[in-house]
């Protein structure tokens, strides 16, 4: 039996949240670590995980490993073009979060997890799938282009404070979050 065969990619369930909580940590950790400025790694509540669950327009995938268990996870939902004069109407799938266990990684859960959020998007109507990369993560960029993804966009952003001020806001922002990760545990 092939690795890919022993994944099974389903519709997420309230149960799976703590094992989905690990995965986000892994997401959230990367982030932090590329874009201190946006991100800090906080600990996610389990309302999060329900409300997402409960909300119709997104889609939750997790994808099962055995023997592992719960080894990746996806969070897509649909947009429209809002309507204006100047855009081309069109639906898209966007992909929020996608994410496999570091000790998972190159066994084809990921591609996995994009074939099932594409079909799923084609079936309610999108034409394409968009998603955003942070700068900095060349493991996810080399990998969404294996997978015929090319960039469509760049962000642009200038600091406007000296950079003793957004280090010393960056250290504030991760001592609130080890605060509360303490306080949570
Ligand atoms: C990006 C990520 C989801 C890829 O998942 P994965 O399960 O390792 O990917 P797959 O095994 O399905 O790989 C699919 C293809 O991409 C290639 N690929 C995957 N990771 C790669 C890497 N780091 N460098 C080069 N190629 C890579 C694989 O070789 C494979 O190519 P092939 O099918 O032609 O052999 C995973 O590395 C991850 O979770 N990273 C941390 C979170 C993250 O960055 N998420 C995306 C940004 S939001």
């Amino acid at each position: 039996m092939t690795a890919a065969a022993k994944i099974r990619v389903r519709r997420a369930r309230l149960e799976d949240g703590p094992a989905a909580a690990a995965l986000w940590r892994e997401i959230d950790d990367l982030h932090a670590a590329l874009a201190p400025g946006y991100f800090c790694a906080g600990a996610r509540a389990e309302s999060e995980w329900r409300a997402l669950l409960e909300d119709g327009t997104a889609l939750v995938l997790v994808a099962e490993a055995r023997p592992a268990g719960l080894a990746g996870l996806v969070v897509a939902r649909i947009y429209d073009t809002p309507e204006s004069p100047t855009m081309v109407p069109r639906r898209r799938g966007h992909v929020e979060s996608l994410v496999v266990a570091a000790g998972q990684r190159r066994r084809g859960l990921g591609r996995r997890l994009m074939d099932e959020t594409a079909a799923w998007a084609r079936a309610a109507g999108a034409v394409e799938l968009v998603l955003t990369i942070w700068a900095g993560n060349d493991g996810a960029e080399a990998f969404y282009a294996r997978l015929g993804y090319r960039p469509l966009s760049r962000v642009l952003a200038r600091s406007l404070v000296p950079p003793a001020d957004a280090d010393q806001a960056a250290a504030g922002g991760r001592r609130a979050a080890r605060a509360e990760r303490a306080h949570t545990r």
